[in-house]
């Protein structure tokens, strides 16, 4: 796998620069900086109440840093409000309420695509259904009665539906069955990003994460403990210590 992220990224199509974040006065997210490219899988792994979440919403206009910018292709977007976000080309599939139930998945998609022009939300659905066949199979069936797995892969085809270049998901797998969490990371996370987008992950199933990313963030305490080309994160043996926020070079640990 390429592996590509750097400071000096010179494609990065996101690049947060220096981010600090938080809800009150005392940052929750600390000089966060990271890439992603085009055609690339980036995870953020941590352990819980990592600032995970909160860098995210950096990113989507939910949160305006207080130190730091964030640019999509180059442009600036921390302050803009999240329907600017949103439009500049950034789907976000958050981790609940990411589908409306009571509405059948076609209705579904149709939604997704709400704010684009009849012709082309039609279009855009019959792509969808050819590229997932398994959602065409089943577009007349309310999307509450679909399983875990079936229900997120809708979530995040609906919001392909706007064509986003930047697909950021929130732990796509959380509260998911071990087959279909496997499932979605391993048969359609990567075709996201080779089909020409950007993804930036947010992971429990850190190992998972790391195996279908390029490049890997290890966010703890708010600050990134490390970064490098997945594979490399994913063979230290000293990732649980970072987890748990402890030192990489503590002696004895
Ligand atoms: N709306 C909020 N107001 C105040 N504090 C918040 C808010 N949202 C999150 N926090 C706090 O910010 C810190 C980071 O939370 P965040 O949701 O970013 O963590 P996370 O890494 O996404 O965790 P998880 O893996 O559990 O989803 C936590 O201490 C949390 O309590
Ligand atoms: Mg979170």
């Amino acid at each position: 796998m390429p592996t590509s992220s750097d400071e000096d990224h010179p494609a990065a199509h996101l690049r947060i620069t220096e981010v600090s974040a938080g809800y009150g006065p005392v940052p929750v997210i600390r000089d966060v900086s990271l890439t992603v490219a085009i055609g690339e899988v980036v995870a953020v792994i941590g352990p819980n109440g990592a600032g995970k979440s909160t860098l995210l919403k950096t990113v989507l206009g939910i949160l305006r840093p207080s130190h730091g910018r964030v640019e999509l292709a180059g442009r600036r977007i921390d302050g803009m409000a999240t329907n600017q976000v949103a439009r500049l080309g950034v789907g976000y599939v958050p981790q609940v309420r990411d589908v409306f139930e009571p509405l059948t998945v076609r209705e579904n998609l149709e939604m997704g695509g709400y704010t684009l022009p009849r012709r082309q939300v039609a279009g855009r659905l019959d792509e969808i259904m050819t590229l997932y066949p398994a959602l065409a199979a089943m577009q007349d069936r309310p999307a509450g009665y679909l399983s875990g797995g079936e229900r997120k892969l809708l979530a995040v085809c609906r919001v392909l539906m706007r064509r986003p270049s930047l697909l950021v998901l929130d732990e796509p797998t959380a509260g998911l069955a071990p087959q279909p969490a496997h499932a979605l990371l391993f048969e359609h996370v990567p075709g996201l990003a080779a089909e020409g987008r950007a993804v930036l992950l947010v992971e429990q199933h850190a190992q998972d994460a790391l195996a279908v990313s390029h490049w890997a963030y290890v966010l703890a305490s708010g600050q990134v403990q490390l970064a490098g080309p997945a594979a490399a994160v994913r063979q230290r043996g000293d990732l649980g210590d970072i987890f748990l926020g402890r030192t990489i070079s503590r002696p004895g640990g």
